[in-house]
């Protein structure tokens, strides 16, 4: 069943392109307009919502991050993200108009499922984003978008995650065309960009070798950080916790911009330190992003830059290039999580576990 791999998240990690291409089939209309086949809320549902908050937890809670970037700036909506095991115990505040967003590949998880529960009950719709056909956080939805990334047997979640990030996208896209926040042509350009991701992600998987090195370089690393801005943060997160959890080696990931104020004093000779570089663009992310880097490396960091490629500025600054295909910043997480996963899943292999059956975790937390 692994198809000649030694482990089924490696085959996951390379099943992705087919996923995110899965992920996005049907969804337009003839006339190309947007439309999600099991959205049971009418589109006066969903002009009434006042507030979205996602709930998820662990992978999912950083699509659920991701999320929160894309769907406020495309529909102006605030959205609130949260972990649904400290969602459910804190009272929090939730209307008729509050839309709750459940991601979780499963569709299994307890938390996440008793968080949905006491949404209901307070009278708030739930729309779930899931991986399992029938499951029971989609059955006790009222609206759901399945994310069709197949079954998923690692423990660690990979093609899950990353149909989770298309379907949160979809989600904006669709709130954005019923509430009228972007024009029909605005909202064909990211699909279409969205349509070229299959290619891009094969890209990033067909250059595999240069990251297994990387793994093989490092594979005596006793921590490994991992820097982010905006979209590129959550990324950050996922890309330390995968470390974490197959590696068994201390990983963090933090907002860059938050380095400052704390983090910076963990940074001695030869740390790795993996930097999402935020595309260049109108913004100042990017340049922020290299001040960042230029103070780590004064510092004696070792500095891996996940970064589109051709970018003049970076070079110097960068003791290993992974290049990135050029995209856009809210689409970014979509690229530049897959050398993060092949690298956790490389370090993990290299060093003797079992990179299917991390110790004591469970593919599905079926358990508060
Ligand atoms: C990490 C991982 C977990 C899950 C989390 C939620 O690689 O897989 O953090 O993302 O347990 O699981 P689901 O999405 O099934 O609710």
């Amino acid at each position: 069943e692994k198809d000649g791999h030694d482990w089924f998240m490696r085959k996951e990690i390379y099943e992705q392109p087919q996923a995110v291409a899965d992920a996005l089939l049907g969804r337009r209309t003839p006339s190309g307009a947007l439309q999600l086949d099991e959205m049971r809320l009418s589109e006066q549902e969903l002009r009434d919502v006042d507030k979205i908050i996602v709930i998820a937890c662990g992978t999912a809670f950083y699509a659920g991050l991701v999320a929160k970037y894309a769907i406020e700036h495309w529909c102006r909506i605030p959205v609130e993200v949260e972990l649904a095991h400290e969602f459910r115990y804190r009272d929090p505040i939730l209307t008729a108009n509050t839309l709750v967003v459940a991601i979780s590949q499963s569709g299994e998880t307890a938390d996440t499922l008793q968080a949905i529960r006491h949404a209901r009950v307070q009278g708030s719709r739930v729309l779930a984003i899931c991986n399992t056909n029938g499951s029971t956080i989609p059955r006790e939805s009222d609206a759901v978008i399945y994310t069709h990334a197949g079954p998923e047997i690692g423990v660690a979640s990979t093609k899950g995650f990353i149909t989770q990030l298309v379907a949160s996208y979809l989600l904006g896209l669709y709130l954005a065309q019923v509430r009228g926040t972007m024009f029909g042509d605005e909202i064909t350009a990211v699909v279409n960009d969205l349509e070229e991701m299959p290619a891009h992600l094969q890209t990033l998987i067909d250059r595999k070798d240069e990251i297994y090195a990387l793994a093989a370089e490092l594979k005596d690393a006793r921590s490994v950080l991992f820097l982010g801005r905006h979209a590129g943060y959550p990324v950050a997160l996922e890309g330390a916790l995968k470390l974490k959890e197959l590696a068994y080696i201390h990983a963090e990931g933090f907002a860059a911009g938050e380095l400052k104020h704390g983090p910076i004093a963990l940074i001695e000779e030869g740390l790795p330190v993996f930097c999402v570089v935020p595309p260049r663009g109108r913004d100042q992310l990017h340049d922020k992003m290299i001040s960042a880097i230029q103070e780590i490396r004064a510092r004696g960091a070792r500095t891996l830059l996940l970064v589109e490629e051709d970018d003049p500025a970076v070079a110097s600054y960068a003791d290993s290039v992974i290049p990135l295909p050029r995209v856009p910043v809210l689409l970014q997480p979509l690229v530049a999580v897959v050398p993060l996963q092949l690298f956790a899943c490389e370090l993990a292999s290299l060093l003797g576990h079992d990179v299917d059956q991390p110790r004591n975790l469970a593919k599905s937390v079926t358990v508060e």
